[in-house]
C-alpha cells in the first residue's frame, strides 16, 4: 500500500485531466514551442495563446519589463487568428494525448460569438477559455470583464454559439471579483479561471519614460500570488462551478496553496519563462506532498483550508 501513487486526476467542466496542472494562456505559445523541454502528455491540459477572429500583430515594443518579483507585459494579444490556428497549430496538438483548451477573445461582442462558433465544431478542442480580462488592449475584453452586466452579455452570447465546455477567465482589476464570477456563472460558464494580470506601470528614471511602449501593462509572477490566492478563495465561496487558480505559481507549494483554498486546477504562467520544465517539477512536487501527507486522492486536498 505504501508505494501506491496518489490519484491526481480532476475533472473541470467535463474535461478529464490527469493532474491539475496546466500552462496559463499566452505563456506557452501553441504548445509545440515547449515540446523540446517537457513531456506534453504529463500535463493536465494544454492552454493555448489567446486567439481572435483575424490575426493580430500586438502592441509596439518594448512590451516586456521585468520588475521585482514579477514582470509587466503589454503584448497586446498577438496571435495567428482562429482559422490559422485550426489549420496550422492544431494538427500538432491532435497527436498529443492531453486535452487542449483554447483561449480566445473578441474585439466586439459579435466577434466573440463568431470565434466561439468556429471553435465549436473542432473535435480536438476539449474546451474553451473565454478571456474577458486582458488589460493591455482596449478590445481585450477588459470592458466586458470589469462590468458584470457586460460580462453576463458576452458569456451568454458565447454560450449560445458554443457546444463545448466554457471556462471564463476573470480580471482582478475590479473591486469585488465575486460579483463578476457570479455574473459569468449565471450566464452559462461551466468553470471560472482567475486571475489575469494586474494593471501596472514602470518608469525608466533616466529617460523619464514609461518602460513599456504601451505605458501600462499587466503585472504577473510571484508579486501577484497573494492577491490571486485571496481572489480564488473569494470566487470559490461565490460560485458552484469549478475554479482554476492562476497567478504567481513558481513552485509546487504555490500550487498547493491554490488547491487548498479550493481551486480544482491551477495554471502556471510567468514561471515557464524562468524554467521551461517547471510544470513537471510542480506535478512531481504535488504528488510528493500527497505521499508525505498520506493523501490518496487530490480531492482530499482541494478546499481543505482550515479557517
Ligand atoms: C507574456 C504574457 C502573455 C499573456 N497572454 C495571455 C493571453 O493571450 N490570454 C490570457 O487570457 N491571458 C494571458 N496572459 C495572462 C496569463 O495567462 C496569467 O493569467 C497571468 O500571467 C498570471 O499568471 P502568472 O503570474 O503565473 O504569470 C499572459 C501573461 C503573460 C505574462
Amino acid at each position: 500500500m505504501k508505494n501506491k501513487r496518489p490519484s491526481l486526476a480532476v475533472e473541470i467542466a467535463g474535461i478529464k485531466l490527469k493532474n491539475p496542472v496546466m500552462p496559463a494562456s499566452g505563456t506557452f505559445g501553441y504548445g509545440e514551442e515547449y515540446a523540446p523541454f517537457i513531456d506534453l502528455e504529463r500535463l493536465g491540459a494544454i492552454v493555448t495563446k489567446g486567439l481572435s477572429l483575424a490575426p493580430k500583430a500586438g502592441n509596439p515594443t518594448p512590451r516586456i519589463a521585468e520588475t521585482i518579483s514579477g514582470m509587466l507585459n503589454a503584448i497586446g494579444l498577438q496571435n495567428v487568428g482562429v482559422d490559422a490556428f485550426i489549420q496550422h497549430k492544431l494538427p500538432f496538438l491532435r497527436e498529443i494525448n492531453t486535452p487542449v483548451i483554447v483561449n480566445f477573445f473578441g474585439n466586439t461582442l459579435d466577434e466573440y460569438g463568431e470565434v466561439a462558433r468556429r471553435l465549436s465544431d473542432i473535435p480536438e478542442v476539449a474546451g474553451v477559455e473565454l478571456n474577458i480580462s486582458c488589460p493591455n488592449v482596449k478590445q481585450g475584453g477588459i470592458v466586458f470583464g470589469t462590468d458584470p452586466k457586460a460580462a453576463s452579455e458576452v458569456v451568454g452570447l458565447v454560450r449560445k454559439h458554443l457546444k463545448k465546455p466554457l471556462i471564463v477567465k476573470l480580471t482582478p482589476n475590479v473591486t469585488d471579483i465575486s460579483v463578476t464570477a457570479r455574473a459569468a456563472e449565471e450566464a452559462g460558464a461551466d468553470a471560472i479561471c482567475c486571475i489575469n494580470t494586474l494593471t501596472g506601470m514602470a518608469v525608466d528614471v533616466k529617460t523619464r519614460r514609461p518602460r513599456l511602449a504601451n505605458k501600462t501593462g499587466g503585472l504577473s509572477g510571484p508579486a501577484i500570488r497573494p492577491v490571486a490566492v485571496r481572489m480564488v478563495h473569494q470566487v470559490v465561496q461565490a460560485v458552484k462551478v469549478p475554479v482554476i487558480g492562476v497567478g504567481g505559481i513558481m513552485r509546487p507549494m504555490d500550487a498547493l496553496e491554490f488547491l487548498i483554498v479550493g481551486a480544482k486546477a491551477v495554471q502556471v504562467g510567468t514561471a515557464n519563462f524562468v524554467d521551461p520544465a517547471v510544470m513537471m517539477t510542480i506535478i512531481d512536487g504535488i504528488e510528493a506532498f500527497c505521499v508525505e501527507e498520506g493523501i490518496t486522492d487530490i480531492h482530499q486536498l482541494i478546499g481543505s483550508l482550515q479557517l
